[in-house]
């Protein structure tokens, strides 16, 4: 017995001091039975010893006690040490993430936002605290029928990679994810892209236009023929006064030929303008046709023999412009690339790629080749080999044009002396997606 204080005291003055919380306590008693016991387990004791007992039973239990103390504390130190590590890491990866340009992004599998850095809260037009905790649909309500907002759904579902780039309308501006989808959700990484579509539209305007005056001219000298020769057959008809008139009407007769080819470039021209923003069903073969024949002249006085392989192939929703302009691209490259003469191939196919049905357009040439060294550098802008005369921007535009309808293009070349020339290969999905123009101030 001690004075002032029982047992239950003791053990909750050993519990409340933090220097003496962990230390084992067993309490000895003279009350047996279950009831006593736990209600000495209740007051905080670690074991409950009825009197009476053997000094040997005693120093076991002390000896159990203060081995399980041990290993607790050493576990308990050890988790203290982790957790450390742990808190360490993460403040290191946050405080990177709250370093990088990019924006970036942790949603949890229920769409949480578990994380955001001040990048990406600031495209947002918001700050990071105020959208932490808060679900992706309940912080940015817009963002469910976006491009944005699919892919998310797409990555959580698929478990793959996504990359997506589109104009954010609710902020105006012109935005690219990469998704990566984790066990616990999404990492999001995200960059304002603006400034660079603003600059790309630029150029892409600058190309159209000076594809336009290129145009022009090529039309110009199209139509310079044919009409030189009517004026002569003309003059012929008119001076030759003693002419049968079976010769006169044979000259009015290859005058008529001549106009109407004059009038057959007018009407295909004319298609080339026509308003190109809008996507309608196009038939390939006919524009392919359409370029052909403005390039008619050019490609008869290089000396170049066409070959049309066109199979049946379905409508393709598409914007009649750009297509026009990719294909005068390609085709006017292949005419450079072939000064002693050669062989176009166009050729057009239905075909499945990658598991989506749509056009195989390929443009196919016996000209000088594309050394290897050049070929990685073919769609940049503004590369050429042309000196003075080429934009180096043909290419590049092909490129945006063909992605911009959810396409494809590829190259394969060789300027190996036996087989030398250049096919470029154009794939167009049936159901081409047409980024919708959106212009940036
Ligand atoms: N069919 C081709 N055969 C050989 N070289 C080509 C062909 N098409 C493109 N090239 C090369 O790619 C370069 C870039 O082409 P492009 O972007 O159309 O610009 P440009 O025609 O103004 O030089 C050309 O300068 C040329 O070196
Ligand atoms: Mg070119």
């Amino acid at each position: 017995m001690m004075p002032g204080i029982d047992g239950f005291g003791i053990i909750k003055e050993i519990r409340s001091n933090p220097a003496t919380a962990t230390i084992p306590v067993i309490l000895l008693s003279a009350r047996a039975g279950e009831e006593a016991r736990s209600e000495g387990m209740e007051a905080g004791a670690d074991d409950y010893l009825v009197k009476p007992f053997t000094a040997r039973e005693l120093m076991a239990r002390i000896g159990a006690h203060i081995k399980m103390h041990k290993l607790r504390s050493q576990l308990m130190k050890e988790e203290h040490e982790l957790r450390l590590v742990a808190e360490k890491a993460e403040s290191k990866y946050r405080m990177i993430l709250d370093s990088i340009s990019e924006g970036f992004i942790f949603v949890g599998r229920d769409w949480r936002i578990n994380y955001i850095n001040d990048q990406a809260a600031f495209i947002a037009g918001f700050q990071s605290r105020d959208l932490i905790g808060k679900t992706m649909w309940g912080a940015f309500p817009e963002l469910k029928h976006t491009v944005f907002g699919r892919a998310y759904r797409k990555a959580i579902e698929s478990g793959e990679v996504q990359r997506v780039e589109d104009f954010y309308a609710p902020i105006n501006r012109w935005l690219h994810a990469n998704i990566y989808s984790t066990p616990e959700g999404l990492s999001i990484f995200i960059q304002d892209v603006s400034e660079q579509r603003r600059q790309q539209e630029q150029l892409l305007t600058t190309e159209k236009l000076a594809a336009t005056g290129r145009l022009a001219a090529t039309i110009a000298h199209e139509i310079n023929n044919p009409l030189e020769a009517v004026l002569n057959l003309l003059y012929l008809a008119r001076i030759s006064r003693s002419a049968s008139p079976e010769s006169i009407h044979q000259y009015l007769l290859t005058a008529e030929q001549e106009l109407t080819r004059v009038s057959q470039i007018a009407r295909h021209t004319l298609g080339f303008y026509r308003d190109t923003s809008v996507p309608l069903d196009i038939e390939l073969s006919r524009i392919l046709e359409e370029v052909l024949s403005v390039y008619r002249s050019r490609l008869a006085a290089a000396r170049i023999e066409v070959v049309k392989k066109f199979d049946p192939v379905p409508l393709i929703h598409a914007l009649r412009g750009e297509l026009n302009q990719v294909f005068s691209n390609l085709i006017s490259n292949a005419i450079d690339a072939m000064r002693e003469g050669g062989r176009l191939v166009v050729q057009l196919s239905a075909l499945e790629h990658d598991r989506r049905n749509g056009i195989e357009v390929i443009i196919e040439d016996n000209g000088c080749g594309i050394d290897s060294i050049h070929r990685k550098k073919l769609f940049e802008p503004f590369f050429t080999t042309k000196v003075s005369v080429g934009t180096g921007l043909g290419l590049w535009v092909v490129k945006q044009f063909i992605e911009n309808h959810g396409g494809t293009v590829s190259v394969w070349s060789s300027v190996d002396s036996l087989d030398h020339g250049t096919r470029f290969t154009i794939f167009l999905p049936s159901d081409t997606m047409i980024a919708t123009k959106q212009h940036l101030m």
